[in-house]
């Protein structure tokens, strides 16, 4: 069968990545059933026969209205869809979305009428704020780390950053490629525009966001970048949560380690250690 993908290896790549990353979701254990979803701005890798090529659905609205999306195309996977399917058959269990003239609506293009995740809103929100700031960001990913949900359930540590200080002390690695650390968005109806409204305040902030007892969203260069940073504060929770299970807290790294760690590392300032 006839691909998008076909003959357009920027695309096929940007896709390909996907993939991948799909695969180490399920493989960490953060991708049950169909939980997470991912999308990607690919309209860099659009031509005019992309562009032409009629819709597979009717319009359907996203239930927002994002100017800075007019006429953008993004890879999104399948409501409903396993991130271990996608991981071998990402236009499958996903497709091509065309964000329509009113910025409030979009066509699926290709290459199968696969209904785009629950979570468009709070994506596509993103995506908008990231175009509209001129960032280079491209990807989008939502998914249920473990050891991160579990300590959303304590209410102490959703105060603001006190999360992210317990996990940049944990390893000096965090820090260093989690530099922004992590927002908290208080529980909020998966799928609702409410959860995306929440999100945009957030990742105003921080590229990633902790979902209280559901998951994480970031926001990358690329869908590896956004993994990558989820997958480092995840470790850091998994330390402290093997530092909690031999039965003690763990010290954390020194404030003024840390700080050493900021600037060896070049890393922003916002929140000081
Ligand atoms: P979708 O299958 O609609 O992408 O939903 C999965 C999920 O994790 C919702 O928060
Ligand atoms: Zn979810």
């Amino acid at each position: 069968m006839n691909s998008i993908l076909d003959n357009r290896p920027g695309l096929r790549a940007a896709v390909e990545q996907v993939a991948e990353v799909a695969g180490y979701l399920w493989q960490k254990g953060w991708a049950e059933r169909n939980g997470g979803n991912i999308t990607v701005n690919v309209t860099e890798h659009v031509d005019e026969a992309i562009r032409a090529l009629p819709a597979l659905s009717g319009p359907m609205a996203i239930g927002t209205i994002l100017p800075h999306l007019r006429g953008c195309y993004f890879y999104c996977k399948g409501t409903g869809k396993r991130m271990r399917d996608l991981a071998r058959q990402p236009m499958q269990n996903g497709s091509i979305i065309r964000i329509l003239d009113d910025c409030a609506s979009y066509v699926i293009i290709a290459d199968e009428p696969v209904l785009p995740t629950s979570e468009l809103p709070s994506h596509l929100s993103m995506h908008n704020y990231l175009l509209a700031t001129g960032s280079t960001y491209k990807a989008s990913l939502h998914t249920h780390p473990i050891q991160l949900v579990a300590m959303s359930h304590n209410k102490e540590l959703l105060k603001k950053d006190a999360m992210t200080h317990l996990l940049w002390s944990m390893i000096p690695e965090t820090l260093a490629f989690a530099p922004l650390g992590l927002g908290i968005v208080p529980y909020t109806l998966p799928g609702s525009v409410r959860l995306a409204e929440a999100t945009l305040e957030q990742i105003r902030e921080y590229d990633v966001v902790l979902w209280e007892k559901h998951g994480v969203c970031a926001v990358g260069r690329d869908l590896m970048d956004a993994f990558d940073q989820v997958d480092v504060l995840n470790k850091s929770a998994e330390i402290y949560m093997c530092a909690k299970n031999m039965g003690f807290t763990p010290e954390g790294m020194t404030e003024e380690a840390m700080r050493e760690v900021q600037e060896v590392f070049q890393l922003p300032k916002q929140r000081p250690c």
